[in-house]
């Protein structure tokens, strides 16, 4: 791509923000050539109670996988994230809150913040609560998710936070992976108008749990709505009630560099969602970093994330990143377009929002509204804007940078994964020029290489897959409970580099360019789905026989669920069963996998040996049969015509 277009840096960014080319450069030649001093450097930023003397100590060997970062320092990242702000910005907001409803909103200082989080940590406490324990936190986007999330990090319990979106069976099986024996939750979330009963789902999720073995011993419950919710005698407590009843300080519990901070459940390609492990050192210096440079957060500055806590995003750069920085970060519980599409730019003008973070999907969906919704706003605040989750398309990306940002703003499109923790690939607004659609360069002891199907390494303007060489320290160090799947998942395709998942391109300036994943994880509005996720919620309804879900190119979404669905035999394949099928779907897993497009297939290509040749399904669903490939080795050839002759995507 030469005729790509290119935003440079422009003088005036170059002068304010923290990091200039010659500067990216120059720190950049020395994080790679020397991470140990580098990093040992650059840890400085983060409170160490006891100062680590060991920097790196990693290992990317297949036979050997294993990832240390300062492992014999200690420190607490709540601590990280408040005490420490206390002496200079006890009354500087930590929070904002805009609610859902446009006249709902809170300001919580760092002194309150302080105080929240040692009651709510008191409370775990008192009920039985200790380090190492799991916690899992199933909230809507209220501030007591955060506080939540860092009670736990102070008393050295591991938080896994699930997404309020998610089924109660997606609940209960991730309680039961990690074995959680207390959860956080609320009476009810509240989004775009709609409320979303979480307690009742957390308590369908125990009752599924408790079944298969787990043993929930309390569920903490914020009253956000006060709608009617059951409690349960001896189990449940009410949050409001209890954070009466405890001290308003709580000492930290002074963790180990490596000790777990939280487990983060994540699709892969196959099997179940795994629970990707970061842990506390390492962590906290890559999203403080990350956050102040990738942003050029400055003090004072006024930041938006508009993820969900329940996403990495959320953890890094809503909470730990921003918070360690001591930054004023604003928390939003609604949705892009409620009550009208021009909700994101009012919040902006009302709170006076200085860089501004959201999803390639909010763009394009915003964009499709026209321009009038944005243009009726002031947006005068605003300097940076920064993308995340998926490709942004160049139109997306223009239309961004030109509409909302009026081109005074640098768009930073910031590719990274879960298992990251942090920002990987991204152009830095004061050093380098950004290209529409292009995540661009690797950040500072970041090392990105492009590899064939063979694992050769690719030189020069190439395009394979995506692989890292070497380690950085926000990078997941196990899946809990199974570091042989992490071994596998991450270090087998390619012997001693990190496998991201992704394919890209890149140019001939060294620029990457992230296309999009080449395994079966599905990315729809920015979300991450196995399709072994969606296929195997499908075959669990008792009308289905088998199944087959592939990707295909969506406008707003990037990505939309494509479902090739065998009946049972006698079954009907009505429009009635397609819906009940939808609903199925989402009740198994949740809203976020509701399938797009269905389509009933008497049979599905299988090569001899029975494997589902998904590359001919793939062709199928992106409306591109005219090359469907050598399909002689197909057990049946003719399903193919059937299939292309009944495929529901039509140009
Ligand atoms: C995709 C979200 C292109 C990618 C932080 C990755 C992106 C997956 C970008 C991780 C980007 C994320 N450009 N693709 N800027 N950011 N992705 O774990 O396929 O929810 O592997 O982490 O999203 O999704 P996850």
């Amino acid at each position: 791509m030469s005729d790509a277009k290119v935003h440079s840096v422009t003088p005036e960014w170059a002068e304010r923000a923290f990091i200039d080319w010659d500067k990216y450069q120059e720190m950049y030649a020395r994080s790679v050539e020397d991470p140990n001093g580098f990093w040992g450097e650059q840890a400085q930023r983060i409170d160490w109670i006891k100062p680590f003397t060991k920097v790196k100590n990693t290992s990317y060997d297949y036979h050997n996988v294993s990832i240390k970062w300062f492992e014999d320092g200690t420190l607490n990242a709540s601590v990280n994230c408040i005490d420490r702000h206390l002496a200079d910005r006890a009354d500087q907001v930590a929070i904002i809150w805009e609610g859902d409803e446009p006249s709902d909103d809170k300001h919580i200082t760092y002194r309150q913040l302080h105080e929240y989080v040692c009651r709510l940590a008191n409370v775990m406490k008192a009920h039985g609560v200790k380090k190492g324990d799991r916690v899992t936190i199933y909230m809507p986007m209220i501030p007591e998710a955060a506080y939540a999330m860092l009670a736990c990090a102070r008393i050295g319990a591991i938080h896994s936070v699930v997404f309020g979106g998610f089924s109660p069976d997606s609940l209960a099986n991730r309680i039961e992976d990690c074995r959680s024996d207390f959860v956080i939750t609320s009476d009810e979330g509240v989004r775009g108008g709609r409320k979303i009963p979480l307690k009742a789902n957390t308590d369908k999720a125990i009752e599924r749990a408790e079944k298969d073995g787990a043993s929930v011993r309390n569920v903490l419950v914020v009253k956000r709505t006060g709608g009617d919710v059951a409690m349960k005698e001896g189990r449940d407590l009410w949050y409001h009630e209890e954070i009466e009843k405890v001290e308003a300080d709580c000492p930290p519990e002074e963790m180990g560099a490596e000790d777990p901070l939280f487990i983060l459940y994540t699709s892969g390609s196959t099997g179940k969602p795994k629970g990707v492990m970061h842990t506390t050192g390492g962590y906290m210096v890559y999203t403080s970093i990350t956050h102040q440079y990738v942003f050029d957060y400055h003090d004072g500055d006024i930041y938006w994330c508009t993820a969900d806590v329940g996403w990495v995003t959320g953890h890094s750069y809503i909470v730990y990143g921003p918070l360690a920085n001591g930054a004023t970060t604003l928390m939003f519980e609604g949705v892009p377009n409620y009550p009208s599409g021009s909700r994101f730019w009012e919040v902006c003008d009302k709170h006076g929002v200085n860089i501004f973070y959201t999803a390639p999907t909010a763009i394009r969906a915003l964009m499709g509204a026209g321009d009038e919704a944005v243009t009726k706003t002031s947006r005068k605040s605003l300097r940076l804007l920064g993308s995340v989750g998926e490709p942004i398309n160049p139109e997306a990306w223009e239309w961004y940078y030109r509409v909302v940002g009026e081109e005074r703003c640098p768009v930073v499109d910031t590719w990274w994964q879960t298992e990251t923790g942090g920002i990987l690939i991204t152009p830095l607004p004061g050093a380098i020029a950004q290209k529409p659609g292009s995540a661009t360069k690797p950040f500072f002891g970041v090392q990105p290489a492009v590899v064939d199907n063979e694992g050769n390494l690719l030189e020069g303007a190439t395009e394979g897959n995506l692989v890292i060489l070497d380690s950085w320290p926000g990078q997941m160090r196990t899946v809990y409970g199974d570091h042989d799947r992490f071994v596998q998942t991450y270090f087998a395709t390619y012997k001693g580099n990190y496998f991201t998942g992704d394919g890209c391109r890149r140019d001939a300036d060294g620029d990457y360019w992230i296309t999009g994943r080449v395994d079966d994880v599905l990315n729809v509005s920015g979300h991450r789905m196995g399709t072994a996720e969606v296929e195997s919620a499908l075959v669990a309804h008792p009308k289905v026989s088998e199944a087959a879900v592939v990707g295909y190119p969506h406008n707003i979404k990037g990505q939309g669920i494509y479902c090739y669905v065998t009946l049972m035999a006698g079954e009907e394949p009505t429009d009635e069963l397609k819906k009940e099928l939808r609903n199925w779907v989402r009740s198994e897993i949740g809203p976020i996998a509701s399938p797009d497009l269905i389509q009933f297939a008497p049979g599905l290509p299988k090569t001899r040996s029975g494997k589902i040749m998904r590359r001919i399904l793939r062709k199928i669903a992106e409306d591109d049969f005219s090359n469907l490939g050598d399909t002689s080795t197909l057990a049946e050839p003719a399903v193919v015509d059937d299939l292309v002759e009944h495929r529901q995507n039509r140009a």
